[in-house]
Order: C-alpha cells, then structure tokens, then sequence
C-alpha cells in the first residue's frame, strides 16, 4: 500500500466507490461508503495531488428489469430516472465525483467486450451447458433469490433459494421443496442452457500473490485464504435472455452477468471522462506499466468481486490490477440493522430534508478506521456530538473572535502572530492529522483535530477578549488575541476541510481566502482583512433527529402504497399484479401475545389490542369486533404485521396489524393455534 510519507511529487490516484444499483434510492447505509471515498479523496487534493474519483449506476440485471416492469416503464426510463435522484443526493451530500457515469453506457460496452475477449482468446473462458430452474409463465431463468420454498433442511416455509433463514443450511434450489417462482407464483421447471464461465482457477497463483501483496486490509487477507483453501470455481459470467445488460459479441441471445460488467463501470466511468478532459488518458491509469495508483472503495460484503474476480479479469485482459481495495463495515442505527418500522432506514433524500449533510459526514468521520468493523450511528450521541464538537467548539471559535475585528478594526487583523508556538503546534499537527487521513484513520484525525480546538478555546478562556474589550489602551491586544483566535480557527476548518467541505468553503468566504490547501495553512494569515462573520453552522435540535425518524416511517407508506400499485406487464399475473417478492420479503410478520384487548368507544367495529411482541408493546386497533369479545383474546397468541407504519386513527395511533382470515363477520378467525410459538417470533 501507499506509504504515508508526504511524497514531494504529486501522486496520480484514481479512485471509485461501488457503484449503487439503479432500482432504488441512496440510504444513509451507502452513504458512508460515499462519505468516507469522498473525504479521502479531497484529502489527496488539498495535499496537492492529482486525484480523480469516479463512480456510476449500477444498471444491469434482472431485479432492474423487473422492477421496470412491474412499474410499467422500460428499463432504461428506469435507470434515468433513479440516476437522476442518485446524482442529486450525492450533490447534496456533497460527494464530488469527478465522473458519474452508468454501466449501461456504451464505453461500458466497448470495456466490458474488451476484457471479455482479450481473456477469452487467452482461453479464460469455457461454455458448458447447465441446468438452471425456469419460470414456464414469465419465460425466464430464475435467479436464485427469486426462487421461494420450503427448506429441506428444517422445513421452514418461503425460504430462499439458497439458504435457510431459519436452520442457516446452505443449500441448492433445486433440493428446495415446494418451490414457487417470486415473479409470477409458478413452479419452476428445469430447463438446460449453455453458460459461459470465467476460468477463475488459471490466476491461482497471480491472485494468491497479489491477495498477499499488501494490496487489502490484513482481515480481509486472512478471509481470502478460506476462499483458496476451499478452492476457486468457475464464474457463471452468462445469463439468457430475457435480461437486461450487454449481449455478448460472440453469442447473441446470452448476456453478461450483471457482476461481469459493473466493476468495468469503474473503466467506463473513466474513459468517459477522459472523452470529455483534456490531458487525461486512459492507458496512463490503467495500462499494464501505469504508475497511477488506483483504489476501489467497496462494502466488506462485495470483497469477492473486487479481491479475486475483478483482479483477475483485468489481469487476462492486460491491465494494471488495482493498487489497494478498501473495504468497509455496516452500518447500524440504534443498536440495530437499519428498520424502517422504526423509522431507521433513512434515504438520503429524508435526511436532506431535515439535517444539514455536514452534520453526518462529520459524525461517520469520527466513526471510521481503516478496518472492517461496522459503524454505529446512535442518534442521540449523533446529536449531541455535532453539538459539543462543531457548534461548541469549532465554529464558536470564530463567533468568539469576529465580532471584535469586525466592529473595532474594521475587520483587519493584526500585522503578528500573538503566541508564535501556539500557532506552530497546530501547524505541526498537520502531518500527524494528514497520515491519519492518508491511513483512513479518520476517527483519529477528528480526535486529534478536537483536542487542538480545545486548545483554541482555552486560549480564549485564559484571554479572555471581552474583557480585554471593556479595557482602555488595551486595542493591540484585543486585535492580537482574536487574531490570533481566528488564525488557529482557520487551521481547524482547514484540516476539517476534507469532512466538511461546505462548512469549510463558508469560512474561506468570511476569512476571504482561497480554497485551503495542505500546504497553504502553513502560513499565517496576518494584514488581511476579513468579511463580516455570518453563522457558520447551527445547533441540532432534537426535534429535528425525531421529524427525520418519523419521515422515514411514513416513506415505508408511501413506497408501499406506490408499489401496490398494479402495471405493467407483470401486472396481469395475479400474484406478481399486487407485490413483487421484494416487497412480500419487507413485511416483517411476528408472533404476539394480546396483553390486554378492550372495546373502543365509539367504534362498531374496532377492538384496541395491546400486543406483546417479546419485550415491545404495541397499540392496534383491529376491526375483529363482531368475532371476538376482548375477554376471549386476553392472554392468546396471534401474528401481526410488525413493520407497518403507524397509522393516525380517529381513536389514536395504531402501530400494526393483526392477520385475520375468514368471510367475516362472526367468522374471522385472527388466532394462531397455541404451538409454541413465542412472542416476538419472525413468522416464516
Ligand atoms: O453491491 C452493490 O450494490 C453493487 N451494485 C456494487 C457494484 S460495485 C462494482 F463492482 F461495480
Ligand atoms: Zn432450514
């Protein structure tokens, strides 16, 4: 890897984040992957160097094309459209890619062939014929999470089709029992056809060299060793139509796998800018003798694609393998896996519509290592750490010091630096903090950056300005100090700059400044004049954290009210009409004790159920009246729809619902036979 030392010559870095499917929108789970590229990224620039960050949809396969269907529109309206939102949230979240291009593009094409053909005329790829299951309704291959049925392990029902949510067997989905297609309700069928394969195994050796070539996290090195151990297979690279991607020169009516051509996104996404740039050329990045260093950013979920699969294709192919993968954790809020019941999963867009973007890129930063370990977002400390840290601290400096340059010298500041080693201190910590960056070691970066700023605001404490302020002949002194005071805000904004860009643009405005670089905040400002102090950044209110939560809730409704809706050509099957399988997977049903059930007054129909789902309670009202009196339900299980979003009712807030079958009437039966089933139990 990288060294860490400041090299003298700018370094030539292309870097890539994984490139977000376009079926769906960016969450704040991908976002720390965006972050975390994007402060590394303008790290490298304000260090001097050449640095270009490139990304782009994810646009093929078969969930895509399905997913266009079921809206009714043609994939590529699809991915238009999700592009567009893609691109806008990034934009506001500040990630600045240099290129944002899409796999379904033609310099994804002409790249995707290339490498195809270069390892196919080295012998790197081989045809055998398969038997895949196949939908008879849709005419279609099935993917293995589009096939439902029974495990044969344990017998757990709708399962998927390659392992067991319940017993965790593994297993194939032909030795699935019962199993029906999730996109029209059939039973698959077996039926043959010839794939095309990537020979994984002939770069054994090249990949157990360069897998253990300093070239990924020690962890993720260690994980690759099982893989070897358990031997490298074959790489199904085709799929048959119909499918939404690049036909294979070779062989019309065969596809590239989705996973073939996304990471060549990387080199499309790349070339396409080097189209539109000049001086930039493809070869110097990704020729076998570049001497560019190159660096995927992926999720610790996708390291089989980029640590063996996408090496080795770019090897057959003739190219530079990459000079480092970075991976990364997940993300957890609130102690658990994002929920949208709960009011976790958090689009980009809900948050932008509450928060301020610096806020979270200032909290995953503080977050993230170099490793692997999963990144906890705990909203209250989210809160309360922006608050102590960038409002109490760092921008209270510079509210702290203005104001007096402003109003009584004319916003001029002082000819000298008040504390000389005061200043050189924070200077020297620049390379401390630049290796933390270089590292990735941002969380440490942060941490020592916030111990200068405490610094900073002892200074004034032990000065003391508005005291100085009140004193007669005491205005060298005053200017000298809050001089001095803005001096050392600068060296924080600046070394905060990679995280908060925007924040750091707004300072630059007020100090009227150009665009810190590294090199820049080793001088000091001094006889310069700045502009009137504008608030730079605001206070979190909790109000807002829990307004974010509650949209995030209601997007839950509005997505599932919009994607009931039937269309398009799938709509005519009446299974696939009402849901697709991802929707009927989002719905989370669970066992629930009735703690206490009572009549509603005012409601014919309703009775108010008090669930217990294990430790949570919930408030529903159910409208089971005319089949149950409340006395007949206290104390008896039943299941319930736990991730529905609560509902406003004239009667209160219901927060779920409870299945019942039957004609109706006196004839609804809501009870799950008493079978050992336990309160918060996932219903399968
Ligand atoms: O896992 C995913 O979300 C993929 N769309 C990532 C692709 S990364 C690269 F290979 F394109
Ligand atoms: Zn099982």
């Amino acid at each position: 890897m990288q060294s860490t030392a400041m090299s003298q010559t700018p370094r030539k870095i292309l870097v890539t984040s994984a490139l977000p499917y376009a079926n769906g929108p960016i969450h704040i789970g991908h976002l720390v992957e965006y972050i975390q590229t994007d402060i590394w990224v303008r790290f490298q620039k304000m260090r001097g160097h050449q640095c270009i960050y490139v990304c782009a949809d994810d646009a093929h396969g078969t969930p895509i094309m399905l997913r266009a269907r079921q809206e009714g529109i043609e994939s590529e309206a699809l991915i238009a459209r999700v592009a567009e939102e893609h691109k806008a949230d990034f934009a506001q979240f500040n990630v600045d890619f240099d290129n944002y291009h899409s796999t379904h593009s033609e310099e994804n094409r002409i790249c995707a062939n290339r490498i195809y053909e270069r390892n196919r005329d080295k012998g790197h790829i081989s045809r055998r014929t398969i038997t895949q299951a196949y939908d008879p309704v849709e005419n279609m291959f099935l993917p293995d999470r589009f096939i439902k049925g029974e495990c044969p392990k344990c017998g757990a029902q709708d399962q998927y089709g390659d392992n067991c949510e319940v017993c965790g067997a593994s297993y194939s989905p032909s030795e699935l029992k019962n199993p029906v297609s999730a996109v029209s309700g059939a039973t698959p069928v077996d039926k043959e056809s010839e794939h095309y394969f990537f020979r994984l195994g002939d770069f054994e050796e090249m990949l157990k060299q360069w897998t253990r070539g300093g070239h990924l996290q020690k962890e993720v090195s260690n994980k690759l060793d099982e893989w070897f151990n358990a031997g490298l297979q074959e790489w199904d690279i085709s799929r048959d139509a119909p499918y939404f991607g690049f036909e294979i020169p070779d062989h019309p009516g065969k596809y590239f796998y989705v996973w073939l051509d996304a990471p060549i996104g990387y080199q499309a996404s790349f070339q396409n800018l080097c189209d539109r740039s000049e001086g930039l050329n493809f070869d110097e990045f990704w020729g076998k003798d570049s001497d560019a260093e190159l660096y995927h950013f992926i999720g610790k979920d996708i390291i089989y694609f980029h640590a063996l699969f996408w090496p080795a294709m770019l090897h057959g192919a003739d190219f530079r393998t990459p000079t480092a993968v970075f991976s990364h954790g997940f993300l957890t809020v609130d102690g658990q896996n994002m929920s949208k019941s709960r009011g976790t999963f958090i689009k980009a867009r809900t948050y932008l519509d509450h928060l301020n973007p610096e806020y979270l890129r200032y909290y995953f930063a503080g977050k993230l290592g170099s490793g692997v370990e999963d990144i906890y977002l705990n909203l209250e400390d989210f809160t309360a750490r922006i608050n102590a840290d960038l409002v109490g601290k760092v921008v209270n400096i510079a509210s702290r010091c203005a104001g007096f340059i402003s109003k009584r010298f004319d916003g001029m500041l002082s000819e000298q630096i008040a504390e000389p080693a005061l200043l050189q201190a924070f200077i020297d910590a620049g390379e401390t903090i630049a290796e933390h960056y270089e590292k990735r070691e941002f969380s440490r970066a942060v941490r020592e950056i916030m111990a200068l700023a405490d610094r900073a605001n002892q200074y004034i404490d032990e000065k003391k300005p508005w005291v100085i302020a009140k004193e007669e002949g005491k205005d060298q002194e005053l200017q000298d100090t809050c001089s001095m005071g803005l001096n050392l805000f600068r060296l924080l904004i600046g070394y905060l700059r990679p995280i908060l860009p925007a924040t750091a643009e707004k300072s630059e405005a007020f100090l009227q400044i150009d665009a810190l670089s590294w090199a820049a905040l080793k001088q000091p400002l001094t006889g310069h004049q700045i502009a009137k102090f504008e608030p730079l950044m605001t206070r979190i209110d909790p109000k807002q954290v829990e307004a974010m939560t509650e949209d995030s809730k209601q997007d839950l409704t509005k997505t599932a009210t919009a994607e009931a809706k039937p269309s398009g050509p799938l709509a005519d099957h009446p299974i696939a009409a009402s849901i697709d399988y991802d929707d009927f997977a989002k719905v989370d049903l669970r066992v629930v004790r009735i703690a206490k059930a009572a009549h509603v007054e005012g409601a014919d129909k309703l009775l108010q159920l008090t669930l217990d789902l294990g430790g949570e309670t919930r408030n529903v009202f159910a409208g089971i009246k005319s089949a149950y009196a409340p006395e007949d339900l206290e104390g008896k299980l039943t299941v319930m729809v736990a991730n529905l979003a609560p509902r406003k009712m004239r009667f209160g807030l219901s927060e779920g619902m409870v299945l019942a079958a039957g004609p109706g009437g006196k004839d609804l039966f809501i009870l799950n036979p008493d079978s050992g089933a336990e309160p918060g139990m996932k219903v399968k």
